[in-house]
Parts: structure tokens; C-alpha cells; sequence
């Protein structure tokens, strides 16, 4: 099958082409290029090139033909050099068969064929190459039936599943990745395989692990990719929080909901309502206190009082585990957990004012995110429920703005400051200024007086007088 026409109409093939003649290189355009190229996706990929020789020694060939002359980053090491071309990365990579020991992370590598390289990649659609040879300029060179592969929606290995997954663990976690953003299947025995080989996963770097289990989270439908990690015993070993929340426990005919489904199911809500990554995270995770908090009480059912206090204290250690962010990230995280419950209690009409005030003083600007997980937690199939819950929340949303229109409590910043208080009566730092203050807060969350200086000043003589304090005259 030959491409031709489609690589015209790049300049970057015909200057590869151009520069590996030069140098007496045969050389090749691999991996997700050619795969997203086929899939009809966009082409703004980064380019992978393999060349039959030095990688670098092509890289630096076809710097000469463009003009300003990029610069080149080389990784010696890996015999590697990257380039960028019209805000694409170009990737130079000398053709090696390389192989993992058991014991360790780090590859032996030595130099081999194009055969070698499609050999060595991790499943047959991403194994395809299309030459950018005289030759042969164009031809798509297909070995393993990849091109099939993508029409019949297939994740399969060049070689032994076992030899491809033994060789880099982390192509388990790639396996189901692809599988959820392309929505393609894993061969059987490429998936019985990935579950035989699961520990393996231990010996690839966190990080790596995160990756691409972010890429799942970020795909259009989690789900399918958080259910064949359950199915396969990966999620097991990254996140067991989760596992345990799987299965319904009957006592004395009351049942509890499958809280992992459950949380599966939250997770593709609102995967419709954002892109944020840790907003997908704090779905995710909203619910692991509740194996730790169930119990069940006779003639009421079963409880898991308190599992947002829980659930949020156990997202540090997930987050260092897993070494996620520790700063605004895990902070959000965890808030978003831990008042996950508290839209709920609001909700009915005779809701008082300074509890909403409360809510939104707790979660500033993150209010509409927290609304937005309430209602993907609705997971009823009573559609009129469904229906009522959300109409609900839409609700409560709507008395929020209003309130905050009012009364600006989300950023909210004292309208008396500390100098106020120490001038106002004369004195210096000392534990009255944080009690005044602290009284001023309440009031105005309460409702008492309106957020403004006037009413704060008021409120500051008198919680002064009370506390024995003279005004400045
Ligand atoms: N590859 C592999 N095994 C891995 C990682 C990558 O065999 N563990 C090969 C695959 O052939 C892959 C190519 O290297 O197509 C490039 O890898 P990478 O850029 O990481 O992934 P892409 O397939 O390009 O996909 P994406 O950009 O979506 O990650």
C-alpha cells in the first residue's frame, strides 16, 4: 500500500528523504504517527523516525536543510535526537533491539533491522512504518497486519504477549489505555496475558504508571479503561482503595450499593462536564472512606458515617504513594471529598442563608466544581428521581449566585484588618485582634451584619468593649 500522495504534501518527509540518501541511511516514518495518520486523525503528531544507523548522525544531516538551522537535543545515551520543525517534534531514533532483565527497569540495547524495531513495539498498529526511501518512498510496510488491526478495532502484539509485556510492564497499563481512548479491544489472550503477568507492573517507575493511567482519566469514557484495570488485576496493585469498594453486602434484607460501579459510573458524568484532571481525580477517589466506615445498624440499614472525613484524610497518602502533586492539587482533592456531602443537606427550601454563606466561605471559587460532582454523583436509574435530584442541585446553585451577588463571600477578605483593630483602640498584636476578627466572620456569615466596613466597624467596638478594650479617642 503506498501513501504517496499524503506525504507530499509534507515538506519535513521530502527533507528526510532527501538527508538520509545523503548519508546512505535507510529511514522510516513509525509509531503513533502512522497510527493516527491511518486513523484519519490530525497530523500534528509528534514524528518519529527510525533510521537504519545513527539517529543522531541523521538528525544533524537534516538540520542543514532548514533554515533558521534548529537546534538539536541529543540523548547519547539512547542514541536519540530530537528537532522541532513547524512547532513539531521530530524524533530521530537509530533502529536497536532492546530487552529488560527481570530484576531490572533498564533496557539492553543493541543495533538491528527494520524487522527488529517493528518486532520490538508494543502492539501491531502502532508496529506499522511507511518509508521514506527512493525506493520505495510511500510504501506502508505492514508485518503484523496492523493496518487490519485498526479497521477491525484491535489492540493485538507483534510477538508473544508474554515477550512484549515481560519486555516493558508499562505497555499492560499502554494495552488498556489505547483500548479507552480509541475504544478498541484487547485481544483475549493478549489481556489473559496482562493478567498473568500484573505484578511486572512493580518494576516500572510510578511515574510512568501515572501517566498513563492520567491518559485514561482523561479520556472520553474513564470507565472502560478503570473497569479492564479492575478486570486485569492492575488496579489492585495502583489503587486497592478502589478495589475494596467493590461488591453489595445483604443483611436482613437491606442491601448497599456497589460503591466501585457506582464510582465508575460518577466518573463518566462528569468526564462530560470537564477536562480537569483532579476534578476527575476527586470523583474518582470521593467515595474510598466508605469501605472503612461501613457498618451496618439493625432496622436502619447500612452507614458509612462519615467516609468524606475519611475518604479526604486518606487522598495524602494515595497522593504521595502515587506521588501525585502535593500542593493545590491534593488540597483541592481533598477538599472537594471531604464537603462533597454538604450540597445535600442543603438543598430543601428552608435552607437558612448562613449555611450556604458557610459553604461558600469553605469553597471559594471551587463551589461550582463541587455542585458539578454532586450532581455526577447522582447514578439513580429512576429517571424521575434522576430528574428531581438534578433540578435540585440546579436549584441550590441558582440561590448560591444569588447569595454571593449579594454578599461576596467566596474571596472573601475581612473588611476590617487587623491595623483597623489595634488603632481603633490603641493597641498592639495580642490575641483580641484575632477574637474581634474572628467575630466580625461570624456575624457576617450569620447574617448578623452585611459584609462592608461600616457594620464591621460597628460590630468591632462593640466585641471590644465586651473584651474590656478603651476606644482611641
Ligand atoms: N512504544 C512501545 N512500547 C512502549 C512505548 C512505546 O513499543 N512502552 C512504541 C510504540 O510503537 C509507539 C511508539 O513507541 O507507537 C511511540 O511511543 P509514544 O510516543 O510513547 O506513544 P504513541 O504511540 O505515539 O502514542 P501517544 O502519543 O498517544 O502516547
Amino acid at each position: 500500500m503506498k501513501l504517496v500522495s499524503a506525504l507530499h504534501n509534507k515538506e519535513i518527509f521530502r527533507i528526510v528523504s532527501r538527508s538520509a540518501k545523503k548519508i546512505q541511511q535507510d529511514c522510516y516514518v513509525v509509531g503513533g504517527y502512522v497510527r493516527d495518520f491511518l486513523l484519519g486523525k490530525n497530523d500534528s503528531k509528534d514524528l518519529d523516525i527510525l533510521t537504519i544507523g545513527e539517529g543522531i548522525l541523521l538528525a544533524k544531516e537534516v538540520s542543514k536543510y532548514i533554515k533558521p538551522s534548529p537546534r538539536i537535543n541529543i540523548f547519547k545515551r539512547f542514541g536519540t535526537a530530537m528537532l522541532e520543525y513547524n512547532n513539531q517534534k521530530i524524533e530521530f531514533v537509530g533502529s536497536r533491539k532492546e530487552s529488560y532483565c527481570s530484576h531490572s527497569r533498564h533496557p539492553v540495547i543493541e543495533f538491528g533491522s527494520l524487522q527488529d524495531d517493528q518486532n520490538r513495539r508494543d502492539f501491531t498498529i502502532n508496529a506499522l512504518a511507511i518509508s521514506l526511501n527512493e525506493n520505495n518512498y510511500g510504501e506502508l510496510i505492514d508485518p503484523f497486519g496492523g493496518l487490519l488491526d485498526l479497521k477491525r478495532k484491535i489492540l493485538k502484539t507483534p510477538l508473544n504477549s508474554d515477550i512484549t509485556y515481560s519486555d516493558d510492564p508499562l505497555r499492560m497499563m499502554r494495552a488498556i489505555r489505547f483500548a479507552t481512548q480509541l475504544q478498541f479491544f484487547i485481544e483475549e489472550s493478549s489481556f489473559l496475558s496482562i493478567q498473568k503477568n500484573k505484578n511486572r507492573i512493580n518494576i516500572v517507575s510510578i511515574e510512568r504508571i501515572i501517566d498513563e493511567f492520567n491518559k485514561i482519566l482523561l479520556s472520553k469514557n474513564p470507565s472502560i479503561g478503570l473497569f479492564l484495570l479492575y478486570k486485569s488485576g492492575l488496579l489492585s496493585i495502583i489503587l486497592p482503595e478502589l478495589t475494596l469498594l467493590q461488591g453489595i453486602e445483604e443483611k436482613n434484607g437491606y442491601k448497599h450499593k456497589d460503591n466501585f460501579y457506582h464510582t465508575l459510573q460518577v466518573v463518566d458524568n462528569i468526564s462530560k462536564e470537564t477536562n480537569s484532571i483532579w476534578l476527575r481525580w476527586a470523583a474518582l477517589l470521593h467515595d474510598i472512606g466508605k469501605s472503612y466506615t461501613k457498618k451496618f445498624l439493625p432496622k436502619i440499614g447500612w452507614s458509612f458515617h462519615s467516609h468524606e472525613f475519611v475518604g479526604s484524610k486518606m487522598v495524602t497518602n494515595i497522593f504521595k504513594r502515587l506521588k501525585l502533586p502535593k500542593g493545590i492539587p491534593l488540597k483541592y482533592v481533598k477538599k472537594m471529598i471531604q464537603h462533597s456531602y454538604r450540597p445535600i443537606a442543603l438543598i430543601e427550601k428552608n435552607t437558612r442563608d448562613s449555611a450556604i454563606r458557610r459553604l461558600l466561605f469553605d469553597m471559594g471559587e471551587d463551589i461550582g466544581d463541587l455542585i458539578k460532582l454532586c450532581i455526577a454523583d447522582i447514578t439513580t436509574n429512576n429517571l424521575e428521581k434522576k430528574k428531581q435530584y438534578k433540578k435540585n442541585f440546579c436549584l441550590l446553585m441558582k440561590r448560591i449566585k444569588q447569595l454571593e451577588e449579594k454578599d461576596r463571600i467566596k474571596n472573601w477578605k475581612s473588611p476590617i484588618s487587623g491595623n483597623d483593630i489595634m488603632k481603633a483602640f490603641h493597641i498592639h498584636p495580642c490575641k483580641e485582634i484575632g477574637i474581634i476578627k474572628n467575630f466580625i466572620k461570624e456575624s457576617i456569615l450569620e447574617g448578623k451584619i452585611s459584609n462592608e466596613f461600616h457594620s464591621a466597624y460597628f460590630m468591632m467596638l462593640k466585641k471590644g468593649e465586651d473584651l474590656g478594650l478603651k476606644k482611641n479617642n
